[in-house]
């Protein structure tokens, strides 16, 4: 059967990365969460200076891409020039960085050319926000996952909780709302849904509901 491309683009603590992850597991899939490719170049541009409040230093940050390489473990970690920090990029901090830093036009080409590598043979699934759009306008199956703020933000609150991490919910719902704000409105591949991407709201769906959804689309999209 032939190993197709899911793009699965959506609002940021949507569940999309969850979904994604659990199809690609299902049908053995390769899954790449780019969102994590941008939270890894923000913890670097942190770690090393380059971006203070939101003021991020471009010229500095764009001379640096060619000493940062991104990749994942065998267990789906995030590494960063070797180190796993799955753990370090998925903290607030990071959070409030990494709009800026995706917004950088020489971030998102230098990490499409990687994210297009990534799935040049395609059996993939791969979530973002330019998936469907930018990254692969060809695939397959095209999924636009959104649902609403305040039920995102309980659900990364609970995350946050459940791993032991320190969470303050308004402080997340914030957060949402400006991550949300940024992504739609920056310049270079803002979060759009593609015009064939599928829309799925699951502000009032169990995971269950939700993955029985995906592989349903899935197994018609393979069928056709
Ligand atoms: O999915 P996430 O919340 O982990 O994504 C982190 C940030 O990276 C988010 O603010 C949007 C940005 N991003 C992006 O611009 N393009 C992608 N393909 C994936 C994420």
């Amino acid at each position: 059967m032939k190993r197709i491309t899911v793009a699965v683009d959506g609002y940021s603590s949507c569940g999309k990365s969850t979904m994604a992850k659990t199809l690609a597991r299902s049908v053995g899939y390769i899954y790449v969460d780019t969102g994590a490719m941008y939270r890894a170049i923000a913890l670097y541009a942190i770690r090393t200076n380059l971006i203070k409040g939101n003021i991020v230093d471009k010229k500095g940050l764009i001379e640096s891409l060619k000493n940062i390489t991104v990749s994942f473990s065998q267990d789906g970690s995030t590494i960063l020039n070797g180190e796993n920090v799955e753990k370090d990029i998925r903290g607030l901090q990071v959070s409030q960085s990494v709009s800026y830093i995706s917004a950088v036009p020489e971030v998102r080409s230098h990490l499409v050319s990687l994210q297009r590598q990534l799935g040049k043979n395609g059996g993939i699934v791969m979530d973002g926000r330019d998936i469907g759009t930018v990254v692969f306008p060809n695939a397959e199956l095209k999924i636009f996952v959104t649902a609403d703020a305040a039920v995102r933000a309980t659900r990364r609150y609970d995350e946050l909780k459940t791993k032991g991490q320190e969470a303050d919910y308004n402080d997340i719902l914030e957060n949402i709302r400006q991550r949300d704000h940024l992504d739609e409105t920056r310049e270079v591949s803002p979060l759009r849904k593609a015009p064939d991407a599928i829309l799925l709201d699951n502000s009032n769906l169990t995971k269950d509901e939700q993955n029985k959804w995906v592989m349903e689309k899935f197994v018609e999209v393979c069928q056709n």
